[in-house]
């Protein structure tokens, strides 16, 4: 029987400027040419440095991971809003202090360190900030990695809520709920080109306990929350 490889312990800290070879190098290494540019990463250290993170391995000093993310007035977009109309076309200048949301555009850690706890480390970094602002709640699309696969055989919303179930494991999305996010809708045309999701996207959400009323749990959707969860 073959172990589980050891968790790595990075060092999650903000973004800054002399990081953004090594993140345009881990996005290479991520999508196969699909990097971000290094206006749009300085753009979202203009908009908002403390919602851009990367994780470090100690040992060597790269970049493995990293997590970028903006605020938003959820009350401004429809809930299948795409990826280029709630990020401002990756830019980040529609980041809004006002908001109550944060908006999980990407994270990504290296594909030769992943199952080490690395996304895992972001994401805790992520809801310390929204703890740390008081914010009502994290959201973010999961592309649908693994739909392609069940296409032929399944709708989206039927493979979500397979996921949710446990009954299918997806790349992304069963990484997001085990840290703690439900899906509320299940989105078409979230991202262009991406074969692996057909463009599919579950929204995801992460409720703040410190800051939530019960309000907010009662007005959440809740066709694809597990059994007997809020
Ligand atoms: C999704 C992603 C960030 C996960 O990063 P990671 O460093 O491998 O995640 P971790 O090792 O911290 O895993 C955390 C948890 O998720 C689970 N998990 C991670 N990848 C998984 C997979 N492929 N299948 C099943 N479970 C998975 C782990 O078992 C772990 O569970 P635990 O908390 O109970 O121990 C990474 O796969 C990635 O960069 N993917 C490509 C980019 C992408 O699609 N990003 C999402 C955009 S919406």
């Amino acid at each position: 029987m073959t172990s589980a490889p050891a968790p790595l312990p990075v060092l999650v800290r903000p973004t800054k400027r002399r990081d953004f070879p090594g993140i345009i190098s881990l996005c290479e290494r991520v999508y196969s040419g699909r990097p971000w540019r290094e206006d749009q990463l300085e753009s979202h250290l203009k908009v908002f440095p403390e919602g851009q993170l990367v994780a470090i391995d100690p040992g060597t000093n790269r970049i493995v991971g990293m997590a970028a993310s903006l605020i938003v007035l959820w009350d401004d977009y429809d809930m299948d809003v795409d990826w280029k109309g709630i990020t401002d076309s990756g830019m980040f200048t529609n980041h809004d202090p006002e908001g109550h949301t944060l908006y999980g555009a990407e994270v990504m850690t290296d594909p030769s360190l992943r199952r080490r706890g690395i996304g895992k480390a972001l994401y805790a970094a992520r809801r310390d900030l929204a703890r740390r602002l008081k914010l009502l709640r994290i959201r973010a699309g999961a592309r649908l990695r693994g739909y392609h696969q069940y296409a032929d055989r399944m709708s989206p919303d039927e493979y979500v809520t397979k996921i949710v179930k446990g009954e299918i494991i997806d790349p992304t999305l069963t990484f997001q709920l085990r840290q703690r996010f439900r899906v509320i809708a299940v989105v078409e045309d979230y991202l262009e080109r991406d074969p692996e999701s057909l463009g599919y996207a579950a929204v995801i959400e992460w409720v703040n306990h410190e800051v939530a009323k019960k309000r907010d749990y009662a007005e959440r959707p809740r066709r694809f929350l597990p059994e007997g969860k809020q």
